[in-house]
């Protein structure tokens, strides 16, 4: 039997704290749920021509391998300077993670398509290495998503580890009938649908012609 004084579904609500609230006067970011220190501002924004030189130094550091490749600038840099060059480049969806005035992340979606049909190519996405780990990369993921859907976009495609984008809704393209550009990636290639697609969208997915030439 549950007494009047237990609770029904999970521990007992915590006492409403007397404790000062010193985020009370501060601006709100864009993305509130996101385990950044309390004490910080953090904001995610579209890139401006101010940013550039730091978004370059960021995918950098966020891809350079372990040694003795150290000293290579990773291909993402270069795939970077030509997405901007190319007829597929949205500047909308180039974003970036400042936190207390600083660049430390960056995201970018291209112009992709299906069947002749528009969508979105994720890519590159890099989190300044010593910021990893502390929410930046989700917080330009739910930005990329819910700005593409917001703006009627169909879905998003992008080649990455399941693990960490199966959080944001992304599934293997073939549950959805989109072939990858290249077979051999099997489930790393997934999509994202938003609110517009419609599952008659199928075929075999192309990337902004850069990646096509990695
Ligand atoms: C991948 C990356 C963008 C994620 O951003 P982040 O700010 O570090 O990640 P978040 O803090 O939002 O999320 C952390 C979670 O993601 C997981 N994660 C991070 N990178 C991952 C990866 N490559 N594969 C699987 N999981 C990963 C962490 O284990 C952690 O999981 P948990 O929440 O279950 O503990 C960032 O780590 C990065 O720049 N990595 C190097 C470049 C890169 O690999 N880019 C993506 C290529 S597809």
């Amino acid at each position: 039997m549950v007494r009047a004084s237990e609770p029904l579904f999970g521990p007992a609500q915590p006492r409403i704290s007397t404790a000062p609230n010193v985020t009370r006067n501060r601006p709100k970011s864009l993305v509130t749920s996101i385990p950044f220190a309390r004490d910080c501002i953090v904001l995610v924004r579209r890139e401006t021509s101010q940013d550039i030189a730091a978004v370059r130094l960021i995918q950098a550091a966020a891809f350079r391998k372990p040694e003795p490749e150290t000293l290579t600038e990773p291909i993402e840099v270069w795939l970077l300077d030509e997405l901007r060059a190319c007829t597929g480049w949205l500047p909308q969806y180039s974003l970036v993670v400042e936190q207390d005035n600083t660049v430390i992340a960056h995201g970018v979606c291209t112009r992709g398509q299906v069947g002749g049909i528009r969508a979105l190519g994720l890519g590159p996405i890099g989190v300044q290495p010593d910021f990893q780990h502390q929410g930046a990369g989700s917080a330009l993921m739910h930005a990329l998503v819910g700005g593409a859907d917001a703006s009627g976009e169909l879905f998003i495609a992008l080649l990455g580890n399941p693990a960490y984008y199966s959080r944001f809704g992304f599934v293997a393209s073939t549950d959805h009938g989109i072939e990858s550009p290249d077979p051999g990636w099997g489930p790393f290639f997934q999509v994202r649908t938003l609110s517009a697609y419609q599952p008659t969208m199928t075929g075999q997915f192309s990337y902004a012609e850069p990646f096509q030439r990695l």
